[in-house]
């Protein structure tokens, strides 16, 4: 089986238990101090440090780059009040961020590379331990950088010195 395709259903099986599975959430909060179904390493200090940064006018437009199933996204939308967008290739991720955050929210299911958004859209664009997976990073950066207001803010988190 192509490797892509063992990833893409390693990804819904955990989706499927993040949805589920109160040990697991249980673990995050311990883990990471708060539970957004983490599969990378955020933990509730550098969403903080995100927040500081959220700049504080109305209509605040936040994207997450594979978000998951969104939690990470609500919180900030708990905390700004922001429009959040999301998009993640796991159908069962995207399926229960739409039926956990139904309000001023974007959640599609979209492929890095694939997806695309206009221009100027987000004031700030996450992606925590998902840009290994766009075939061209340096394009894809590119594009993030047209998705981005002006005076837009980019996180990433991204494990490994190679960027
Ligand atoms: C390491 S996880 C990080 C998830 C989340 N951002 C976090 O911090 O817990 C990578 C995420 O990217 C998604 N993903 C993997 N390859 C992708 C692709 N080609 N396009 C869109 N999403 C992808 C996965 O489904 C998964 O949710």
């Amino acid at each position: 089986m192509e490797k892509e395709l063992l990833f893409y259903q390693a990804y819904e099986k955990f989706y499927e238990m993040a949805a589920c599975s109160e040990a697991f959430g249980a673990f995050c909060r311990d883990a990471f101090g708060e539970d957004f179904s983490q599969d990378g390493f955020s933990d509730i200090n550098q969403i903080q440090m995100i927040l500081d940064y959220v700049p504080e006018r109305k209509d605040i437009h936040i994207l997450d780059i594979g978000c998951g199933n969104g939690k990470m996204l609500g919180y900030l939308q708990k905390k700004t009040g922001a429009f959040i967008y999301g998009f993640d290739y796991s159908e069962n991720a995207i399926t229960t961020a739409k039926q956990l955050f139904r309000t001023r929210s974007d959640f599609v299911q979209g492929i890095i590379g694939e997806i695309n958004y206009p221009a100027e859209t987000f004031d700030v664009v996450i992606a925590m331990d998902t840009l290994y997976f766009a075939p061209d990073l340096s394009e894809f950066v590119g594009q993030i950088m047209n998705w981005m207001k002006k005076d837009g803010v980019f996180f990433v988190g991204y494990q490994g010195a190679d960027i």
